[in-house]
């Protein structure tokens, strides 16, 4: 018999170095969805970083490489990034949940991503935590709701609360910081054509705006 899952807060070590936090994450099993998934996908970038993205969790392509935003929204986020002025490189790149959820209609079929629950965006975010604890950046941008509400709470709206700067406090954070969220990339993949570059447009003034305040290179 497998206990109730409880929640990430056992795994992690008390520790500010990412390789050991990432080496403990491997062996997660805070809630159910270490059962299915391939592999722990950790977040990646230098631990000096200044900007962290979160986004919401792997993605089948990112189960496969174990790294986050390698598939088409990752793409989509490098592209964006890039316009905004800001290095993908110079990042600290995460998820809010950091195993792989999903729907497998029949067996070797299509893995169909389902989004996480609270209680799973709830359970991982120790591992959260513990990034932000061992990069202390200035900014944290918020990839969607998921990320926005694993931080600030299930009040927080993307829609109306998008490209401002909050601060960030949380319980087991040990420095407060800024958050500035935007849209999830797979959302502006998901419309069509004709509404596609209206909502990267947006998403772009959201990060130029992120990188205003870390006050990133802008290019020309
Ligand atoms: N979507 C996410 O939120 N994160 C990834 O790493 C990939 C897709
Ligand atoms: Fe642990 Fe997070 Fe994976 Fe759940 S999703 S098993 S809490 S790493």
């Amino acid at each position: 018999m497998t206990p109730r899952a409880l929640g990430a807060e056992r795994f992690v070590p008390p520790s500010e170095d990412l390789g050991r936090l990432r080496e403990a994450s491997e062996t997660c099993e805070g809630c159910d969805l270490f059962r299915d998934a391939t592999q722990t996908v950790f977040g990646t970038g230098p631990e000096n970083a200044r900007l962290v993205l979160v986004g919401e969790q792997p993605g089948d392509d990112e189960d496969k490489t174990g790294r986050p935003f390698t598939g088409p929204s990752g793409g989509l986020l490098d592209r964006a990034l890039d316009q905004a002025g800001i290095d993908r490189d110079d990042a600290y790149v995460t998820n809010a949940v950091k195993h792989f959820k999903f729907a497998q209609l029949q067996e070797g079929g299509r893995r169909i991503h389902k989004k996480p629950t609270r209680g799973e965006t709830t359970a991982c975010r120790p591992w959260l935590i513990a990034e932000l604890n061992a990069v202390r950046p200035e900014l944290v941008v918020a990839l969607g709701a998921t990320a926005a509400q694993s931080l600030m709470g299930p009040e927080f709206r993307v829609t109306t609360q998008r490209g401002i700067v909050h601060d960030l406090e949380f319980d087991g954070l040990d420095e407060s910081t800024s958050l500035l969220a935007t849209v999830h990339p797979s959302s502006v993949l998901r419309l069509r054509d004709s509404e596609r570059k209206a909502a990267f447009a947006e998403m772009l003034v959201d990060l130029r705006k992120a990188a205003e305040f870390i006050g990133a290179e802008q290019h020309h």
